[in-house]
């Protein structure tokens, strides 16, 4: 048994050390938001917060979360209205809404380290976070009003 934190809840879990964080909580845990696309850490769909820090999940081992603190999509704000979830809202942002919740898990990482970050700044921080509809530009411009 492992016991982890998620969302400031207390799990003890069944897992391998080296079981990936994507499958406990997908499959153990049935958080369903984070999501699996290329499962190599090279898509960014699966972007959760370990310590307040963007991590893939896909390739981290449920080892390293022990006496952690993990945040998923579900716990950024209880009702979905994390000022980047606003945001994201106002500008309509997802197409598919695939990789949405790695997305976001990212620009929130990107604000807590620059409150006003730059056009470069954003695509540093975003470019690991693939989108096959292609919504960069609105992805940009939710990140730059939430940023206001
Ligand atoms: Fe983890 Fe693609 S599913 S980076």
């Amino acid at each position: 048994m492992i016991e982890i934190k998620v969302n400031n809840e207390t799990h003890r879990v069944d897992a391998p050390d080296d079981m990936p964080i994507l499958w406990v909580l997908r499959d153990l845990l049935n958080k369903k938001g984070t999501k699996f696309g290329c499962g190599m850490g090279l898509c960014g769909a699966c972007t959760i917060h370990v310590n307040g820090q963007a991590v893939r999940s896909c390739i981290t081992p449920i080892a390293v979360a022990k006496g952690a603190h993990i945040t998923t999509i579900e716990g950024l704000d209880p009702k979905g209205q994390h000022p980047i979830q606003i945001a994201w809202q106002e500008n309509n942002v997802p197409q598919c809404g695939y990789c949405q919740s790695g997305q976001i898990m990212s620009a929130v990482n990107l604000l807590k380290d620059k409150t006003k970050p730059s056009e470069q700044d954003i695509d540093n921080a975003m470019s690991g976070n693939i989108c096959r509809c292609g919504t960069y530009p609105r992805i940009k411009k939710a990140i730059q009003q939430a940023a206001e």
